[in-house]
């Protein structure tokens, strides 16, 4: 039978260790490919230790319905979905609250970067798909999403780089700033945030946050995440150059 995620852990970090072995500025092991559907117009995978998430891309192309037409600029609509088998108790399908939420912000991130007046009157439609969730599912998607953009080929002022950090408890109950966070640590930590910038522009695109942190660790922790998003972002660069490296584009 599998460990029921609901086992609160003593601690977070012991001897300076996360659970799974990573120190506090580690992000999980990450893997990310693009064009991983070829009938849509763009795609990516992101992995990020058991987080699992893919991103399609379809468009820029005629908006329906109509009523929602914005004459000066194309609307950049996200469908963000969490599979029925992607998390320990099985999600009920469909949207709920949750999923329109993340829909939302994850849209508004993206609209921050995506050229939309080249694109009067168009929807460019993205559908985030959770395949297996373990925390931060979020940030990844908008990761797999912003590739997947670019790997449509929709002009973009910068990529998005995410993710999360927040703050876990150690052995004597102190308090650490950590980096991408994994389940235990989004369920029993003390806060988390889920975070992305826009590098080369500087500008922050999503900031959501639970629990409490004072003003000092959210300048700690945003610092540690903007070290390690240079890592990914440069993989995700990497990831979008691979295909014509490889000579299949
Ligand atoms: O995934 P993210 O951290 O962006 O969002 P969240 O709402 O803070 O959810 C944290 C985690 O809780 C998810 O990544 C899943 O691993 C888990 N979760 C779940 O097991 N069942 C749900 N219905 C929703 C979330």
């Amino acid at each position: 039978m599998s460990k029921m995620s609901d086992d609160k852990p003593k601690f977070l970090i012991k001897s300076g260790k996360r659970l799974d072995g990573r120190k506090p500025d580690e992000v999980r092991p990450m893997e990310m490919t693009v064009g991983v559907i070829p009938n849509a117009d763009g795609s990516a995978m992101v992995v990020c230790g058991k987080t699992k998430v893919i991103a399609a891309v379809y468009g820029p192309r005629e908006l329906h319905p109509r009523h929602q037409v914005l004459n000066h600029k194309a609307r950049v609509r996200v469908k963000y979905n969490m599979l029925s088998f992607s998390v320990e108790d099985r999600k009920r399908p469909g949207p709920g609250r949750r999923e329109v939420e993340i829909s939302k912000v994850l849209s508004e991130a993206l609209e921050r970067v995506v050229l939309t007046d080249r694109f009067p009157m168009c929807a460019i439609d993205v559908f985030v798909t959770v395949i297996q969730a373990d925390a931060s599912t979020r940030v990844a998607g908008l990761n797999a999403a912003s590739m997947a953009l670019a790997d449509a080929g929709v002009p973009m002022r910068d990529l998005v780089v995410s993710l999360s950090f927040g703050k876990s408890y150690d052995e004597k109950g102190a308090g650490h700033m950590v980096v991408d966070l994994e389940k235990e640590e989004d369920n029993w930590g003390m806060g988390d945030v889920a975070y992305a910038v826009a590098p080369a522009l500087n500008e922050i695109l999503l900031l959501q946050m639970d629990g409490d942190l004072t003003p000092e660790e959210f300048a700690k922790g945003r610092q540690m995440a903007d070290e390690a998003a240079k890592a990914i972002y440069d993989m995700q660069k990497q990831a979008l150059k691979a295909p014509y490296q490889e000579g299949s584009k």
